[in-house]
């Protein structure tokens, strides 16, 4: 999938004030202005709350912006959420759905999850759809089984490549420092490529999968080289441009 232009995320999840988060967005920004003819898309996903106060920032280095999390409706009686339509007026582009945090945090189900990305659609933002087995589902061999569920299910009809980003976050790695090995990486994401362009043809061939957990400046090079990886999603190594950038810089 080498026409797929990488993509590397960073989900911020609930870290960085208002202070640290314009130094280190400042810093990432003019790095990455500098970087000419670079190949990789750059994104990051600080808190919505932050959202406006860091996109001028990000937008100086061509990084785009966007949210961990949007409720399914539009508007209304909702306390505490916000809407895909208001993360996009405040200058989001894309929206992470499904985290595995929210899934157990929050309950959140494969509807639940289709149901935001569809708000995502709706509102004109790419969706981040994440997927991933827990420790004990791949320790009985279910973690291929697992995923192909998620993905058939939290990811809409209407889905494409423009508007749809999938995230292969397996939980056990998140922010562990355990990763799978290349193989394992290779498998699942083959096999989500080969549900997606069944089911959606070219976009499904087009679209881009993620690899998320414990990424790092070490490792980023190995696991972008696995095929039908098209980027990463990057937790705690995305919070500082000293331990982003370099990832940013193995994707080319
Ligand atoms: P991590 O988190 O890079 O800190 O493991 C990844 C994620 O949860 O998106």
């Amino acid at each position: 999938m080498s026409e797929i232009r990488p993509l590397i995320a960073g989900n911020w999840k609930m870290n960085g004030g208002r202070r640290e988060g314009l130094k280190q967005a400042g810093q990432m920004a003019r790095q990455a202005a500098r970087r000419k003819g670079a190949a990789a898309e750059i994104l990051i996903c600080p808190p919505a709350i932050l959202v406006p106060v860091l996109r001028d920032a990000l937008a100086a280095g061509a990084i785009a912006i966007g949210a961990q999390d949007c409720h399914a409706a539009a508007a209304g009686a909702h306390t505490g959420e916000q809407s895909a339509e208001m993360l996009a007026d405040a200058g989001c582009s894309h929206v992470i759905v499904g985290h595995s945090e929210r899934r157990a945090d929050q309950g959140e189900s494969d509807a639940a999850v289709r149901a935001k990305a569809e708000a995502a659609h709706r509102a004109g933002l790419t969706a981040i759809v994440c997927v991933g087995e827990t420790r004990a589902e791949r320790r009985r061999g279910q973690a291929l089984d697992v995923v192909a569920r998620q993905l058939s299910r939290s990811v809409p009809k209407g889905a494409a490549a423009a508007n749809t980003v999938v995230a292969y976050e397996p939980v056990w790695a998140i922010g562990t420092g355990l990763v799978p090995t290349v193989d394992d990486v290779a498998e699942m994401h083959a096999m989500m490529r080969a549900r997606l362009a069944r089911r959606f043809r070219a976009e499904g061939r087009g679209m881009r999968l993620l690899y998320g957990g414990s990424v790092n400046a070490g490792n980023a090079a190995a696991l972008l080289g696995v095929a039908h990886v098209n980027g990463a999603l990057v937790g705690g190594a995305s919070l500082t441009a000293k331990a982003f950038m370099p990832i940013v810089k193995a994707a080319g």
